[in-house]
């Protein structure tokens, strides 16, 4: 089958392309977004096609589309920080890159069997938490007041104790908070109304963290795995905001690879969303504390005890519903840390993250 991937050059693309290549003709279809790509990278495949072009161009977009079997929409602006001063720039990648993808799809002829979009959990905002009296609630992202009064953990919406985190499932009422997930929302929402209207089969994944080799050290706006370690190997603490232990599901590229392959095959996946997750939730500062191990050195976190706005708390995945397709995450955490880290010894990393940091608190994005 002809296999058109978007953002085919970056981190998680990239592994999608070596893996379907072994069975399809593979094209890559990406810009080499400057900020994630320093030059064109080694890890990519000579066994692909090869499009340099950006989402946005439409007539490019067309060609590679119509000529296409399967396609896996991974191109995207990632960064959620910097996605709340480059809005513009954010939407048209994300939102209108797709609804230029869909529009192709809808008036133009075409093969395509199945598309499988890239969506994120950033898109539920806080997880689903428990509360003793409630049961299970949804709470809203912490007030100002009380970041300000360092109280870090949930309160319920309804009764106002504490509360407890409990996987989040794909019934969880999904709340955008930043113009990343919210245009993360619109390319799942867009490709499944658009596949249920036409009959094309579409599917969304909502990957958790995922991490691994090649995601970009460089780029100080990508996910936190890849930021600790390049501060880690540049001999500088990482830096944590709260009180280190907010939650997250980290999972490894490989199983986010496996999940896309899946949903290709089966079609009782059409038109459906699917977490793609571990479903264990895991603190940041035990990340960091990993990750300093491994590299051998001994760097203590440096834990600030301040809060960006828009954080949650925690948030980790109940995969009960891809399980269901067959899905089994297959890395360890430990595993999936240590490759990470045999990678990242060889590779350059220039550590940005104070920049990136300093933009956030130029703009009153970082709590002074
Ligand atoms: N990494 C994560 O933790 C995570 C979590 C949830 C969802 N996702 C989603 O997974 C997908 C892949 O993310 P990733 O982590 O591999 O990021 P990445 O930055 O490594 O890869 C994205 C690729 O898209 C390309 N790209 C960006 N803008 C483009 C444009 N305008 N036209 C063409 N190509 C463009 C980039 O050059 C890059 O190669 C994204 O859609 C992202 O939103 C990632
Ligand atoms: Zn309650």
């Amino acid at each position: 089958m002809k296999i058109l991937v978007t953002g085919g050059a970056g981190f998680i693309g990239s592994y999608l392309v070596d893996t379907l290549i072994k069975e399809h003709d593979v094209t890559i279809y990406d810009n080499f977004e400057p900020q994630v790509h320093k030059s064109e990278p080694d890890y990519l495949n000579t066994g692909a096609e090869l499009i340099r072009a950006d989402v946005c161009d439409k007539e490019s977009l067309t060609k590679a589309v119509i000529d296409s079997d399967i396609i896996f929409h991974q191109a995207a602006m990632v960064g959620v920080g910097q996605s709340m001063y480059q809005i513009e720039r954010y939407m048209d990648v994300n939102t209108l890159g797709t609804a230029k993808l869909l529009d192709i799809l809808v008036n133009e002829e075409h093969n395509v069997k199945k598309l499988i979009v890239a969506s994120s959990m950033s898109i539920y905002g806080e997880g689903a938490y428990e509360c003793e009296d409630c049961g299970e609630v949804y709470p809203l992202l912490r007030s100002e007041e009380q970041l300000k009064s360092r109280q870090w953990e949930m309160n319920c919406p309804n009764c106002g104790r504490e509360v407890k985190p409990i996987a989040t499932s794909e019934n969880k009422p999904i709340q955008p908070t930043s113009i990343y997930a919210i245009s993360k929302r619109d390319q799942e929402e867009m490709t499944l109304a658009v596949g249920r209207a036409y009959g094309i089969p579409t599917v969304a994944l909502r990957y958790f963290n995922t991490y691994g080799p090649r995601q970009s050290l460089s780029n100080p706006y990508t996910g936190v795995c890849a930021i600790f370690s390049s501060r880690i190997k540049n001999n500088n603490p990482p830096i944590i905001f709260e009180d280190g232990l907010q939650t997250r599901d980290f999972t490894s590229v490989h199983d986010i690879v496996k999940a896309n392959i899946l949903v290709m095959k089966k079609s009782n996946a059409d038109y459906e969303m699917f977490n793609v997750g571990t479903g264990l939730s895991v603190s940041i500062l035990d990340i960091a504390s990993t990750l300093s191990d491994l590299y051998n050195k001994n760097i203590e976190s440096n834990v600030v005890y301040k809060y960006r706005s828009g954080d949650i708390r925690h948030c980790y995945a109940d995969i009960s519903k891809i399980r269901k397709l067959g899905f089994k995450p297959t890395v360890s955490l430990e595993d999936g840390m240590k490759e990470l880290v045999l990678w990242g010894e060889e590779q350059e990393a220039s550590d940005r993250s104070d920049k990136a940091f300093e933009e956030l608190k130029e703009r009153g994005l970082v709590e002074q």
